[in-house]
């Protein structure tokens, strides 16, 4: 379902007055939600998605700019063939399924993460709906798919590393915004917020650079359970964070 433009509704804000630019999900506890009920776990990731489908309409409501959501990471490929497959066919179904309304929500679609290892199927419905999403300026939707922290560190560590063998740059001229520029996400704000759902406290190699001083949110609920209500009642205590970024505090 489309949100028409009129009914945005105030983003929760923080300390300073400023709403969160760009919340970023670890999407985690599918499977727990579906073992709990004896269902494959394949069930739960379908479940998941339609989470996300929710997040991302709520998200255009709230005027949230950028929704970073990681789906898969260069790690997961260690689960079973059953599981892996489910997934791939999951999220070429999502990258067709989901065009019509990314569009009319005013969503822009883009993918981050190492296209190499994908199904050249996958990755056309990928560029597909990249190319479709191309107008909205709404909401960016970024999804990571077989992303790993350290390999983006990696890549552009290399890309920075041929760039001076070129001749086109110093090693004295490198510095954080050299390195920055080369990520997946260089075209993204550092996400301000990162929520990951199920409980378990660690970032399992999500974006280690961007969250230098992004505020956390752990919360129990495992994503398939991840309501827009629960959503919105994290938004709430994020607006109650102080963020110094280093400063004196007040
Ligand atoms: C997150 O849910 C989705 C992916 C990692 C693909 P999980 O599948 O990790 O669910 P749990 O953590 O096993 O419950
Ligand atoms: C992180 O969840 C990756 C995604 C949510 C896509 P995992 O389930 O893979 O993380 P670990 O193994 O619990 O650290
Ligand atoms: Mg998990």
């Amino acid at each position: 379902m489309a949100v028409p433009a009129n009914d945005a509704a105030p983003a929760a804000v923080d300390a300073t007055g400023r709403p969160p630019a760009h919340v970023a999900i670890i999407m985690d506890g599918n499977g727990r939600w579906a073992q709990r009920r004896k269902l494959p776990r394949i069930r739960g990731h379908r479940e998941g998605a339609e989470r996300l489908r929710e997040i991302v309409e709520e998200c255009a409501r709230f005027g949230i700019k950028f929704l970073t959501v990681f789906a898969f990471s260069t790690e997961n490929w260690k689960r079973s063939t059953e599981e892996v497959n489910g997934l791939m066919t999951l999220f070429r179904l999502y990258a067709r399924s989901e065009a019509d309304a990314l569009v009319s929500n005013g969503a822009r679609f883009r993918f981050i993460g190492d296209l190499a290892e994908l199904d050249t199927s996958l990755v056309n419905q990928i560029l597909e709906l990249e190319k479709r999403t191309k107008g909205g300026n709404r909401l960016e939707l970024t999804v990571a798919v077989n992303y790993g922290a350290r390999r983006e560190l990696a890549r552009a560590a290399r890309m920075v590393a041929e760039r001076v063998a070129a001749g086109e740059l110093q090693p004295s001229e490198i510095d954080e915004e050299t390195l920055n520029s080369h990520l997946y996400t260089s075209r993204l704000p550092d996400p301000d917020l990162i929520i990951r759902t199920s409980g378990e406290h660690r970032l399992s190699n999500f974006m280690l650079w961007q969250s230098a001083y992004s505020e956390f949110e752990f919360v129990d609920d495992l994503w398939p359970e991840f309501t827009t209500e629960k959503f919105r009642a994290v938004l709430a205590r994020y607006g109650h964070r102080n963020r110094r970024f280093g400063a004196a505090g007040g």
